[in-house]
């Protein structure tokens, strides 16, 4: 694996990989990678002849100053589990390489970041849109990979993609789970080992909501029952527990099958906050 610091020695070297016809597929990350990004990694080595990671803890995206001074960062690890899994470059580069200016440039989505996780970390969606512009005109991969987990990341992603008219197609990966349900994220690895046993609250509320759904019942009384769960337990706080339209992200009170929709969740576990999701069907 070939890793660079600088945009234009990176760009130097995809000009001449791309001469000989390689398809480029890209993974962008703030590191601290587990089995959810290593699946993107595999995604995007299956149909493209070079794969690109980027890990860049991304200060414009944190509307919390100790969420990003907490951020786990470890490179070494993630170096040698992408030289495992046969990443081909890497691009780790630094706060002076990605922003060499005061940078006004912002984002506004209109409802898609003002519901969810824009409501409640205001500024995070335009800060992920300028870093992926910046990422995406540097690496000019063919095809870019991201989560699920991140659904409504995915979802300004694509509306970004679709007005800025980046040539590119976007892979979408499902969320990688541990076995007791819980999503792999990064922030998981603050979590002490009750932390962890609660933390499964976001994912048996989104099950619950499944359940409930499929039996017909109301969603905001079903959205109550959740708030029920997390009250009187100590150290945890839901902030959402949302359905949602996968496309339009429009916030339903009633299930309508009809409709492809989403659950949605985040909630502090301690001072960690998480996130979690499950397509409704
Ligand atoms: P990060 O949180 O590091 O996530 C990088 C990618 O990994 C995202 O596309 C995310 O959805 C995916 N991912 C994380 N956990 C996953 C899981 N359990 N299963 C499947 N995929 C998972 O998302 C970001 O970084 C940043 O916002 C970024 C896009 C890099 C811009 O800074």
């Amino acid at each position: 694996m070939v890793i660079f610091k600088d945009i234009e020695t990176l760009r130097a070297h995809l000009t001449s990989a791309r001469g000989t016809n390689a398809t480029i597929g890209f993974v962008p990350t703030m590191g601290a990678l587990h089995e959810g990004h290593i699946s993107l990694i595999r995604a995007s080595k299956a149909s493209n002849l070079l794969t690109v990671c980027s890990i860049y803890v991304n200060p414009a995206q944190f509307n919390n100053s100790s969420d990003l001074q907490k951020y786990p960062r470890t490179l070494e690890q993630d170096v040698k589990l992408l030289e495992k899994e046969g990443c081909e470059v890497l691009f780790v580069p630094s706060d002076s390489e990605m922003y060499n200016a005061n940078t006004s440039l912002s984002f506004d989505f209109g409802h898609l970041d003002k519901v969810l996780e824009g409501k409640y970390r205001p500024g995070h969606f335009s800060g992920v849109a300028l870093v992926v512009s910046k990422l995406f005109n540097i690496v000019q991969p063919d095809r870019v990979y991201f989560g699920q987990k991140d659904f409504q990341q995915l979802q300004i992603i694509k509306h970004l993609r679709n007005q800025l008219m980046f040539q590119l197609e976007i892979c979408s990966v499902p969320i990688v789970r541990l076995q007791s349900g819980l999503a792999l994220s990064s922030r998981n690895a603050r979590l002490s080992k009750n932390d962890l046993k609660q933390a499964l609250l976001l994912f048996e509320s989104l099950n619950y909501g499944l359940k409930a759904l499929r039996a017909n019942s109301e969603f905001s009384i079903i959205r109550v029952e959740v708030a029920k769960r997390f009250e009187g337990i100590k150290g945890v706080k839901l902030e959402y527990f949302e359905l949602v339209d996968r496309e339009s992200l429009e916030l339903l009170e009633k299930f309508d099958k009809g409709r492809n929709s989403i659950l949605l969740i985040a909630a502090y576990i301690g001072d960690v906050r998480l996130i979690d999701n499950m397509l409704v069907e």
